[in-house]
């Protein structure tokens, strides 16, 4: 939500790559993060020049192109995902104040905007926008001039620390000023921001994508800390201006990881990069004995022995993913589990204790539903373990224990493989679990790890026919409402279908507990109506099963084309849909890894004939880091 960057070089090295050309190059990557407008700001010998654009980073390169900036070693770059202001020229940052000498970027929420904004009108200050940002800018831009006292290569950081002590809310800010060639400083709360370390020259970013280009050496910054980078310094202190220090850590993925790689877009790179995922969220997590090891969770083993409730905490995609969750650790563990939309949680008085283990999924790190209720939960007592696939991000860091998924950067906004990454570490979490606690499942638990080894050659399998589904796509192209049904894990994945549909076609779609039909929603079928059916394998447990196939004839008589997702060999099916797409067979537990990814494909597939753009579907932005 929002991407940032900040450069500073030397000026020998601009040769090489002048602040334009890697501020442009980091937006570009952190276009993800919001898309809304975006904007450019460097320093000169004549002072700050800036250019900005509403609408996608095409729009600011093409004014770029008829109107370059000048050549320069220090500069700030944003991508905006609006939230105060609609998104128009006016309202994409940069912000400038102190007469055009200052210009500052934020990603975040300015709690406080309007009673700053009334203190700083009383002073003749001067606003253009509609943004809680500018407050901020003219905020700085005030800060500044009261430290006219202040040493001047620190006067900018001791502006901004002031600036912060008086802000609320989230935020990451970077300014720069037209005194303070080859400086950049920045703060962050509540919002993400992260260091990367080069040879005469540093860069900011909202995560590391920002800069990959250039290196892969990366300082993690803590909550509300400042920090002021040159080309051969980086200097991090809190709000009172106490030295702190960030730690440094290398980033194992490179650039390349973030093209698309030949194919159309990101999205249908991610999800044909779903073996691999799974593969590697496996790697190194069970010994030769099919025995688990989680050292790296850096949680105390007699803690979770303890532990008497599980509470997930997610939004959108990896809230389904707890939903999986509760049924497997549930089955495995017989720990109570409970799933709860992290922004529901915050705001309740859950119960919970010393003995409740809150697990946090997110793969961004960054969400800030999730974050704040990781506080909350931590307030309470409760252990936090964090499932998240971005390293060094905040929820980890805040976490009591953390469990990475390994699905490498995921660019397209609406989530794929990190879904099928993080079902994957949930597993491993609730096998973990059973292990400790030494219960009856053990052998089980040898017979799921074999079997979770076998799933990326099986999700490859259901990626080989994928032309099937594209087809069907491509057939319903013109349907305006898509249903989906499922019982037991089929329904999170359900959910999931339909989430996917609605944010990358703009299509109406609903995900339904199947049995659940009947209560109500069952009045929405009529002649036509296509229903998406995920059905459990026959040789699953109890009637499953049956009852899904029972819940197919009931939509199929009141005129539903029903579409089947079932497990190969299962001919029962067949004579009660119009299409069936097979998926291998596996233990009913294990099946969301694969029915989900047909889904996946049908939405990318008919979103793409739309002709959407399914990396950037409208009014979303990846990592949302406001509340
Ligand atoms: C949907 C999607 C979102 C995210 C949600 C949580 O495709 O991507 O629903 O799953 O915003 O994000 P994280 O997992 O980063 O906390």
């Amino acid at each position: 939500m929002c991407g940032i960057v900040g450069y500073v070089g030397r000026a020998e090295r601009t040769q090489d790559h002048g602040a334009i050309d890697v501020v442009l190059e980091g937006l570009r990557r952190l276009e993800y993060r919001g898309y809304d407008s975006a904007g450019v700001a460097v320093l000169t010998d004549g002072g700050v020049a800036s250019a900005k654009k509403a609408g996608k980073l095409a729009n600011l390169l093409g004014v770029l192109d008829t109107a370059p900036l000048p050549e320069s070693r220090t500069g700030i770059g944003h991508t905006r995902w609006a939230t105060h202001g609609g998104p128009t020229d006016l309202n994409a940052h940069p912000h400038l104040a102190d007469d055009g000498k200052l210009a500052l970027i934020h990603n975040g929420i300015i709690e406080n905007f309007a009673e700053l904004k009334t203190e700083l009108l009383a002073k003749r200050a001067t606003f253009v926008s509609e943004t809680d940002t500018e407050a901020a800018a003219v905020l700085l831009a005030d800060e500044y001039r009261n430290a006219a006292d202040v040493e001047a290569s620190v006067r900018l950081t001791v502006a901004m620390q002031r600036a912060c002590q008086k802000l609320e809310g989230a935020f990451t800010l970077l300014a720069i000023h037209s005194d303070l060639p080859g400086v950049v400083v920045a703060a962050r709360r509540n919002s993400p921001l992260v260091v990367g370390l080069g040879e005469g020259e540093n860069f900011l970013g909202s995560d590391v994508s920002g800069f990959i280009d250039y290196t892969r050496r990366a300082v993690e910054l803590g909550q509300d800390q400042i920090v002021t980078i040159t080309p051969d310094e980086v200097v991090i202190t809190d709000f009172f201006g106490k030295p702190a220090a960030g730690k440094e850590y290398h980033v194992d993925w490179d650039a390349a990881a973030a093209e698309k790689d030949g194919y159309p877009s990101f999205m249908e790179k991610e999800i044909h990069e779903q073996p691999r995922a799974v593969a590697d969220t496996l790697l190194g997590r069970n010994d030769s004995h099919g025995k688990l090891t989680l050292d790296e969770l850096r949680i105390d083993e007699s803690i979770l022995r303890s532990v008497d409730k599980i509470i997930v905490i997610a939004c959108g995609t990896s809230a389904y993913v707890g939903q999986v969750a509760k049924y497997a650790i549930e089955h495995w563990c017989r720990i109570p589990t409970e799933v709860e939309l992290s922004h529901e949680f915050r705001y309740r008085d859950p119960i919970v204790n010393e003995k409740t283990l809150v697990v946090a999924i997110s793969q961004s790190g960054e969400t800030m539903d999730t974050l704040m209720a990781v506080r909350h939960a931590r307030e309470q007592g409760a252990k936090v373990l964090a499932i998240c696939n971005t390293n060094g991000s905040t929820i980890p860091r805040e976490s009591d224990a953390v469990l990475y998924t390994h699905a490498g950067p995921e660019i397209a906004v609406a989530s794929t493989k990190a879904f099928l990454a993080q079902i994957t570490a949930s597993y491993l979490l609730g096998l973990y679990l059973a292990q400790l606690r030494g219960n009856k499942f053990q052998d089980e638990i040898k017979t799921i790890l074999t079997d979770l080894a076998a799933m990326p050659e099986k999700i490859q399998a259901v990626l080989d026919h994928e032309q099937q589904i594209k087809d069907l796509a491509v057939s319903m192209k013109d349907v305006n409402s898509v249903l989906f049904l499922g019982r037991h894990v089929g329904f999170p994945v359900a959910m999931e279908g339909a989430l996917k549909l609605k944010e990358l076609a703009y299509i109406h779609a609903e995900g339904f507990a199947a049995g659940e039909l009947k209560h109500g929603p069952i009045a929405l079928i009529e002649e036509g109506q296509p229903v998406f059916v995920v059905v459990p394998s026959p040789n699953g447990r109890d009637s499953l099963h049956a009852k899904v196939v029972s819940n197919i004839q009931e939509v199929r008589a009141r005129g539903a084309k029903t579409i089947v997702i079932a497990e190969a060999g299962d001919e029962a099916v067949r004579q009660y849909a119009e299409h069936v797409f097979y998926v291998p067979a596996t233990s009913t537990l294990l099946a969301p890894l694969l029915t989900t990814v047909p889904l996946q494909i049908f939405a990318c597939a008919l979103a793409s004939e739309k002709g959407y753009d399914v990396d950037q579907p409208r009014n979303l932005a990846k990592s949302v880091t406001v509340e």
